[in-house]
């Protein structure tokens, strides 16, 4: 039995919606870890790819917007100002769907970052309690972190998504399809490639 979104664009991009926004409040689900792709200058002033995992902490799926939290020390955050443009990729083994995404990264709102700030966890912020910025060379291998964590360097990152590139493996049929939004989240267009 193939799914119901198979050979259905407007379900297929139903169900990428569906999928990412479980993954950020289901820590077991596969979209609950991105890997986001950013690009940065080398020494020599040439472009070069930046890749990490990190952890999908909010969708809006209206305005097809995904949200993850960082260190406004860690290079990521200077890099993303420099050169906004990322790519997140997702693979979902157990269903055999890998969704990548295009979109524009921007720090969050002051009220989205206190809101977030003041849900994040005693655990959570602890990664927000070490001294030195994220990245810095250190003379041991263990960080040092201050007693309290610091609300200020807490860093929501917005991304806003231009373009989902859907692909499903299938026995029946491989299925890849190609979504593109405007700055609102609004379709503005759908159409089915070749896998
Ligand atoms: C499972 C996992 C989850 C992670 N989640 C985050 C995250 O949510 N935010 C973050 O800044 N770094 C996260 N990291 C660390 C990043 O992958 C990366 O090592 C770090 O942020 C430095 O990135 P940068 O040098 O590009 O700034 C995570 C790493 C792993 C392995």
């Amino acid at each position: 039995m193939v799914p119901a979104f198979y050979n259905d664009l407007a379900l297929t991009e139903t169900e990428a919606w569906a999928l990412l926004a479980r993954g950020a409040v289901d820590r077991k689900s596969p979209y609950h870890l991105m890997q986001l792709a950013s690009l940065a200058q080398d020494t020599l002033g040439d472009a070069e790819p930046r890749l990490r995992t990190v952890v999908l902490r909010g969708v809006a799926r209206a305005e097809r917007r995904l949200r993850f939290h960082t260190d406004v020390r860690s290079p990521k955050v200077a890099e993303l100002a420099a050169c906004p443009r990322v790519q997140a990729l997702f693979y979902d083994p157990g269903h055999k769907i890998q969704l990548r995404l295009k979109a524009t990264a921007a720090p969050a709102s002051e009220t989205v970052r206190a809101e977030a700030w003041e849900k994040t966890g005693r655990l959570g912020r602890v990664c927000y309690a070490v001294t030195a910025a994220p990245s810095a060379p250190q003379p041991g291998p263990a960080a040092a972190f201050a007693d309290e964590a610091d609300p200020a360097v807490f860093q929501p990152m917005i991304l806003t998504v231009t373009a989902l590139d859907w692909l499903y493996l299938a026995g029946d049929g491989h299925r890849r399809a190609a979504f593109t939004y405007g700055p609102a989240g609004d379709l503005t267009a759908a159409s089915w490639l070749v896998p």
